[in-house]
């Protein structure tokens, strides 16, 4: 341990009152039990569902989460018959969600399941840890939340109510690392052994709707008696945005192609789709990328902010024909006309379903 976190241990050691304790999980408990939404992964918590759930929720909202959430298990309804799907359908399916790597990790650890485990998931955090793309907060939520395993889940909403229910704030507990060891050990304290998936739902949904990081409904809280902070707190500066401009070409023709028995015309655009040796993104399809960021304004089709981690992208969507996009574009190795129609089922760039979108293109 660095000098600085030793000494911030000893000063610190979060004294432990069971009273205490004992009155926020039954506060929080009442609460959540009155004030829960209804989720569709919460009417039947198996650990499958719950997997997929989490791993959705980790950096999308849930009001998306929850359409993608219920057609995904529809499509993929247990782990045999997602190990067994094309990687292309899985990510199809995860499209909108973003971070195609998630989807990648689940359909990896789905097939390392259905090869050496039935098809079953492991029971316990420890074990469940083991598994690609599951770390501690995933292997936490599934085993508390379908096996009933006292372990606490830690993620931001949680962070924030810890810190704030004790008065802990960004520069008055040493490091970092020893504010995130200080957190963990004090959510694992509070976590009720009698209903650990229930205590550590009823944090993050406290965390999400009342206990929000800017002004934080605390005059309906149910842990305000219990709250050293009672309001915003002090948190660590946010990395500054960087910002890129780019632009992609929108290409369009209609083709006279045989529907069924009919001939019609039907509208196609040109897609690239990344090389596999990619890391952001391998494999998922995008409009083809310009050489040049400028775009005369007479075929300016649209502009769009898009955001990428740290990067603020600003992207000029130019109409291009097909006879200029050799001149304009970026070559690519694999572009492929494709049906408007069939676009929409394709794993897109969460950009290209955008402009897509925008443009009328796609329907959902
Ligand atoms: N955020 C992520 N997972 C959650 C869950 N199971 N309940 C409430 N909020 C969450």
């Amino acid at each position: 341990m660095a000098k600085v976190d030793r000494e911030s241990a000893k000063r610190d050691p979060a004294p432990r009152d069971p009273a205490k304790i004992a009155r926020i999980r039954r506060k929080l408990l009442d609460w959540y039990t009155i004030n829960r939404r209804d989720l569709p992964w919460r009417r039947d918590p198996n650990p499958y569902a719950v997997w997929v759930s989490e791993i959705m929720l980790q950096q999308t909202r849930v009001a998306v989460v929850i359409d993608r959430f219920q057609s995904f298990l529809v499509r993929f309804p247990t782990v045999i018959a997602l190990a067994l799907a094309p990687e292309q359908d899985v990510l199809a399916e995860w499209s909108g969600l973003g971070y195609y790597r998630r989807a990648r990790m689940v359909h990896k650890a789905a097939q390392f399941l259905a090869a050496n485990n039935e098809g079953n998931l492991p029971i316990t955090s420890a074990e469940l840890r083991t598994l690609p793309g599951i770390g501690p907060y995933t292997a936490a939520a599934i085993a508390s939340i379908a096996h009933h395993e006292a372990v606490a889940v830690v993620d931001g909403n949680v962070e924030r109510v810890v810190c704030r229910l004790e008065g802990w704030e960004h520069g008055n507990s040493g490091s970092a690392a020893a504010l995130a060891r200080k957190i963990e050990s004090q959510a694992q304290a509070l976590v009720d052994p009698a209903r650990p998936g229930d205590f550590n739902q009823a944090v993050m949904e406290l965390g999400a709707t009342v206990c929000t990081p800017r002004n934080p409904q605390c005059i309906v809280c149910p842990l305000v008696a219990d709250c050293k902070t009672r309001g915003e707190h002090k948190t660590a500066p946010r990395p500054r945005m960087l910002s890129r401009e780019v632009a992609f070409a929108l290409c369009l023709r209609d083709r006279q192609a045989k529907v069924g028995l009919r001939r019609q015309t039907v509208c196609e655009v040109l897609l690239d789709q990344r090389p596999e040796s990619q890391s952001v993104m391998p494999g998922l399809w995008e409009l083809p990328a310009l050489k040049e960021a400028a775009v005369p304004n007479e075929d300016l089709r649209m502009t769009v902010r898009h955001a990428i981690m740290q990067v603020n992208y600003y992207v000029r969507i130019r109409n291009v024909h097909e006879g200029d996009i050799d001149t304009l574009a970026v070559p690519s190795a694999t572009r492929r006309w494709v049906p408007r129609a069939e676009a929409a089922a394709m794993p897109l760039t969460g950009l290209a379903r955008k402009v897509l979108m925008r443009a009328h293109l796609l329907s959902s």
